[in-house]
């Protein structure tokens, strides 16, 4: 069996991490969270009083900083340099600035290489905004992951109860279409469906159906 490289794309809050995950797990294949990588470089910035619009200051930032991931359950472990910021890059302050990180052009160039490198030898399920466009135009499988808002603001909702965090739905669901629009107006390497990728809409799916449908993709390729 081939080692593919697969694409996961789609707005923010489609489920797109769950599903990566759990995909990745089933085929033995390394999960890579691109998303984590831009609430990295934004925590990053945030920590050593950078200003989020200043290109060359955000960029000099980033040459003391050191991306990882390790296993972990439920979520994969993120590291910045020795630090552990799993739980650090998903609280509000740096989910509501981490688009203007996100549309730095040379942020970008400096992930993109890095995504590249660890998606090169293949075996590996990619997840965020413009991995079938541009960090991996050739990967064997993309998916474009949507779900209407709503439907994403209750389920972000449910998570954040989970983890202690309480913002109003309404406010998440006005938050999740900022972040959207903001994703997929910007210059560099919008949001956008590729135009070889499978558009799976989630809204009325569960988890393990939306697991199955993309594995079942995947073996069509391999
Ligand atoms: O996937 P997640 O919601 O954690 O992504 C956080 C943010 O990182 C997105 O809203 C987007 O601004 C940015 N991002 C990106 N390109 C990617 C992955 C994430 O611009 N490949």
């Amino acid at each position: 069996e081939q080692a593919l490289q697969v694409a996961i794309d789609g707005p923010a809050s489609a489920g797109k991490s769950t599903v990566a995950k759990l995909v990745a797990k089933r085929f033995g294949y390394i999960y890579v969270d691109t998303g984590a990588m831009y609430r990295a470089v934004t925590l990053w910035a945030m920590q050593h009083d950078v200003s989020l619009t200043d290109e060359a200051a955000v960029i000099a930032s980033m040459q003391s900083l050191k991306i990882s991931f390790k296993p972990g359950e439920p979520d994969q472990l993120v590291f910045a340099n020795t630090q552990d910021i799993t739980q650090a890059i998903r609280q509000p302050d740096v989910t509501n600035n981490v688009s203007t990180i996100a549309a730095l052009p040379k942020v970008r160039t400096i992930l993109t290489d890095q995504q590249r490198e660890m998606a090169d030898a293949g075996g590996i399920v990619m997840d965020g905004r413009d991995i079938g466009t541009t960090v991996l135009p050739h990967a064997e499988v993309k998916i474009f992951l949507v779900a209407s808002a709503a439907e994403r603001a209750k389920r972000r909702y449910a998570e954040n109860i989970k983890k202690g965090i309480e913002t109003p739905l309404a406010q998440l669901q006005a938050e999740i279409e900022l972040r959207d629009h903001k994703d997929s107006t910007r210059k560099v390497s919008p949001l956008t469906q590729a135009a070889d990728a499978v558009l799976v809409d989630t809204t009325p799916m569960s988890i393990e159906e939306v697991v199955t449908t993309i594995a079942e993709i995947i073996k069509k390729q391999s």
